[in-house]
């Protein structure tokens, strides 16, 4: 190693440094902030575990949203996994079923503590899941591109807990 330095000239052997600290420095900086969240983890009441999450959302269901009906909005939905469990979980016919996503994976590099997903990941090859028993409403795009068009696009407002 030493010797392939030696072979750099000074500003690229300086910019090799500063990129190698930076991303030490991010590296630091995540693992700092999972070293906070577990000391606030360990702070809190003891929580209650899931087998998976659809035993969350069942849970979820009976003890919070009861009989209520409920407009449910998921941006970044795949294969529509949690979208289609919900709306059997949640069987309110006044309900309504909203998700978004470009179906072309995540849009950028995302890096975390545990790894880094090149972009593309979780692509579906941009195929929208076809609609399982219920009407849901799928949109296709960037979310960041019409994020602020949501209400129109749903068409009337959204129910409870919506700004
Ligand atoms: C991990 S998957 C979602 C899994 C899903 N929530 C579930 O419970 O099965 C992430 C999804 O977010 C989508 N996605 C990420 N960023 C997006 C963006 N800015 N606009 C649209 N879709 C996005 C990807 O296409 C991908 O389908």
């Amino acid at each position: 190693m030493k010797k392939i330095l030696r072979l750099l000239s000074e500003p690229r052997r300086k910019r090799l440094a500063s990129a190698a600290v930076m991303n030490q420095a991010e590296f630091l900086n995540a693992l700092a902030g999972n070293a906070q969240l577990h000391r606030w983890l360990r702070g809190q009441r003891t929580f209650q575990y899931f087998k998976n999450r659809y035993d969350l959302y069942a849970d979820l269901q009976s003890k919070i949203l009861g009989e209520e009906s409920i407009d449910y909005l998921e941006f970044g939905v795949r294969y529509g996994d949690s979208l289609f469990k919900w709306s059997t979980i949640d069987i309110n016919p006044d309900s309504r079923f909203f998700g978004f996503d470009s179906f072309e994976g995540i849009p950028e590099v995302w890096a975390s503590v545990t790894g880094e997903a090149p972009k593309g990941s979780f692509s579906v090859g941009g195929v929208v899941p076809p609609n399982r028993r219920r009407p849901h409403t799928l949109c296709k795009g960037l979310v960041q591109r019409y994020v602020a068009t949501v209400p129109a696009r749903i068409q009337s407002p959204l129910k409870a807990g919506y700004p």
